[in-house]
């Protein structure tokens, strides 16, 4: 996958609410209408669930080689942030690829190989082709890992005004820029203890990818860019943060499936910790539907490095009301259950 995406540049040909223009890398989504998909099931009754009912989650074991000749090798697990590592440098490569021209330089390389009877070129090549294929599918055609229209549907109805937005695992910080647009004012601490994630996914995220959100003068919707924001990346370890409960907003996308059951309750720990009393908690995780557990199983060997479990929007429902939340708003989305909680108030429970 040698070719990169190159970001035009930005502020000159600024786009319009209404676009949705498909990029060699990405999708500009400002079309104002409804999302896609977006199942709401806030009204379910979180406290009549139990774990019978709901069932338990997926968990993915297909693990990356490079994780089990690390494993063979030293005797022991590969370290967690090790694994994020390489996660993320992975990760990051596709969602920085354009995808026509690397699909075209993979069908060149194949021709080559089978020229030369090359058999591992060749079946190199196809993989390259296949998983440009998925990936094409998924991020250029379906828009399904940003979900643009589906996020802010999720994220309305938040009664905040310039607000503290703390994003936990942030990657490449999409969400808490959504967020930003829609509720613009304040500011922003996106929280990755993987330093890649502040020089790469988020430091070199396209300048010209728009979001669509709010003017704070006029009231009116408008377009707005990762550099128009206040936002400062912190690497850090979530359990070394030195944060009272100091955030409107404390959002995670994709880190609680991370933790096994006997760590659920650490893992919303660290979200009630940051919030202000009355605040919002905003978690999302990946939904255990067949594409996804093919999407898992065909990336194995460049996403499957540390534990991770998909679940439906029950079971993480269920799980935030294990845990003293509130769930105040749930959704599904084209990739994720999403679910906006309280903590819960003891002393009026
Ligand atoms: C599954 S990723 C989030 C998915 C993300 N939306 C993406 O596009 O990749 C989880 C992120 O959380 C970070 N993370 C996990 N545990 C952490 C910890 N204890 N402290 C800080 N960051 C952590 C990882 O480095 C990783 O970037």
């Amino acid at each position: 996958m040698a070719t990169t995406a190159h970001d035009p540049v930005v502020h000159n040909e600024p786009y319009r609410i209404g676009d949705r223009i498909v990029t060699g890398a990405y999708v500009v989504d400002l079309l104002d209408q409804p999302p896609d998909l977006f199942v709401d099931h806030t009204t379910t009754n979180w406290r009549s669930l139990n774990w019978s009912k709901v069932g338990r989650p997926y968990k993915v074991e297909k693990w990356a080689t490079e994780k089990k000749v690390y494993e063979k090798t030293h005797g022991e697990p590969l370290p967690v942030l090790e694994g994020w590592k390489k996660f993320n440098k992975n990760f990051d490569r596709y969602f920085t690829t354009d995808v026509p021209a690397a699909q075209k330089l993979a069908r060149a390389e194949l021709m080559q190989a089978i020229k030369k009877a090359d058999v591992h070129g060749a079946s190199e090549a196809v993989e390259e082709m296949f998983h440009l294929l998925v990936w094409n599918r998924i991020h250029r055609v379906e828009d399904a890992v940003w979900d643009p229209r589906g996020k802010r549907a999720l994220f309305s109805g938040l009664n905040v005004k310039n607000p503290r937005i703390l994003f936990l695992g942030a990657a490449d910080g999409y969400e808490a820029m959504a967020l930003a647009a829609m509720y613009p004012g304040g500011e922003t601490v996106l929280v990755d203890y993987d330093d890649f994630c502040k020089t790469n996914r988020f430091g070199q995220f396209p300048l010209s990818y728009p979001f669509l959100g709010v003017d704070p003068a006029s009231g009116h919707k408008r377009v707005w860019y990762r550099d128009q924001m206040n936002i400062e990346f912190e690497v850090e370890d979530i359990r070394n943060l030195k944060y009272g409960r100091e955030f409107d907003i404390v959002v995670s996308i994709g880190l609680i499936e991370h933790f096994p059951d006997e760590h659920k309750g650490l893992a919303f720990e660290f979200h009630r910790r940051f919030v202000k009393p009355g605040g919002y908690v905003i978690i999302t995780t990946p939904r255990d539907q067949l594409r996804s557990r093919a999407w898992y199983h065909v990336m194995a060997d460049e996403l499957n490095y540390g534990y991770r479990e998909l679940m439906d929007v029950n079971q993480m429902g269920l799980y935030a009301t294990e845990n003293g939340f509130d769930v105040i708003r749930a959704g599904v989305i084209k990739a994720h259950n999403g679910l906006i909680c309280k903590v819960r108030d003891t002393a009026a429970a």
